[in-house]
């Protein structure tokens, strides 16, 4: 299916995109992890539009795109000395799938924050983000492209199948290549706090600041009604059909429509007992998995099964994120009806 408002990522496109977010529309746009609803960062009234467009709660606060690094203080505010040398310890992975969170720079406007004195800041690597963002004179406030707590997309269509209204142009940058949102460290907590793991690892960010991955990685006190990451809410990420793990699987429940999400290949007898499996990497490789699970999440969503059934990994290095998305699909399943055996 095809879709007007989809655009190869030409010259004139990129153009096109930047003038249409000066004039304060939203665009779709590739990142190396997802898409992102992107708006003008300065713009309050467009990044409103967000908020209506995704039925996101005002509650929850975005994320804000740079080109460089040398353009920090757009959107920072003054950095203590400890975060300036936990900066100085992270910041080469940058471009690339890793956000911090800030003491917030009062240009931003407080919406964007969700009224916190905090702001995330992320500079993605994907060639379209950064030459989408070189094009605008403003940073770029962007949640990913999804209807608020459905799952994230990971190609053009899925922005264009999602988000009917309210977005005129989607720039096609083919398949996410890490396919999971960014890792999220917030450093206006002492100690620093991951807030979301994601393809750059909790491993790789202890070790860079110095820390246990225990620390970074120890939950936090705030409740649901004062959380500091909303997006990690526990019911989030989630599919339509109700989703389980394989080991929660009852064989009693085996006559009905299971769709099988698989991280590596199945013997013909386990794959005949499901009505379709989705298989995300040939050699079982967690890079794959994290790549294709989305994508696949959605088809398998889309097929109207009574179930969704997916392994588990160790929930270490790039497993910690996948694990923390398929608990928190897991956990919206909860509220759900199961299917009767
Ligand atoms: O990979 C990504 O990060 C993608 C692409 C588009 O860049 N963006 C993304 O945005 O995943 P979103 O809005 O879906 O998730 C942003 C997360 C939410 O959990 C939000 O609560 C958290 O970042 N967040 C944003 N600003 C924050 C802040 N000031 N303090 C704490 N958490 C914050
Ligand atoms: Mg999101």
């Amino acid at each position: 299916m095809t879709d007007s408002r989809i655009h190869a990522p030409t010259d004139s496109a990129i153009q096109r995109a930047a003038e249409l977010l000066a004039g304060g529309e939203l665009i779709g746009m590739p990142t190396e992890t997802v898409y992102g609803l992107a708006a003008n960062a300065w713009n309050e009234r467009a990044v409103a539009r967000i908020f209506e467009v995704k039925q996101r709660p005002p509650s929850n606060p975005l994320i804000v795109h740079l080109p460089t690094v040398e353009r920090l203080m757009e959107v920072s505010g003054e950095l203590t000395t400890t975060q300036q040398e936990q900066l100085g310890a992270l910041q080469d992975l940058w471009p690339g799938p890793f956000t911090v969170v800030l003491p917030k720079s009062d240009r931003i406007p407080s919406i964007v924050s969700a009224g916190r004195a905090t702001v995330a800041v992320r500079i993605p690597r994907h060639p379209v983000a950064l030459r989408l963002l070189e094009a605008c004179r403003f940073p770029l406030a962007a949640p990913s492209a999804n209807p608020s707590k459905y799952v994230s997309p990971t190609t053009a269509y899925h922005v264009a199948q999602s988000l009917p209204q309210g977005v005129p142009m989607i720039l096609d940058g083919g398949e996410c290549q890490y396919g999971l949102e960014s890792t999220i460290v917030n450093l206006c907590e002492t100690p620093a706090r991951l807030l979301r793991p994601g393809s750059i690892t909790a491993e790789t960010i202890a070790s860079r600041l110095n820390m246990s991955v225990d620390e970074l990685c120890r939950a936090s006190s705030e409740t649901s009604a004062t959380l500091i990451a909303p997006g990690m809410m526990r019911e989030h990420y989630a599919p339509r059909t109700p989703l389980r793990f394989i080991d929660e699987l009852d064989e009693a429940l085996l006559p009905q429509r299971i769709g099988r999400l698989a991280f590596h290949p199945l013997q013909p007898n386990e794959v005949s007992k499901y009505a379709h499996v989705e298989l995300l990497s040939q050699s079982g490789s967690l890079d794959d998995v994290a790549t294709q699970l989305f994508a696949a999440l959605r088809r398998l969503d889309e097929q109207n099964f009574d179930m969704i059934v997916v392994d588990r990994c160790e929930p270490t290095h790039l497993g910690r994120a996948v694990m923390d998305r398929l608990q928190r699909a897991r956990a919206a399943s909860n509220s759900k009806t199961p299917p009767s055996p």
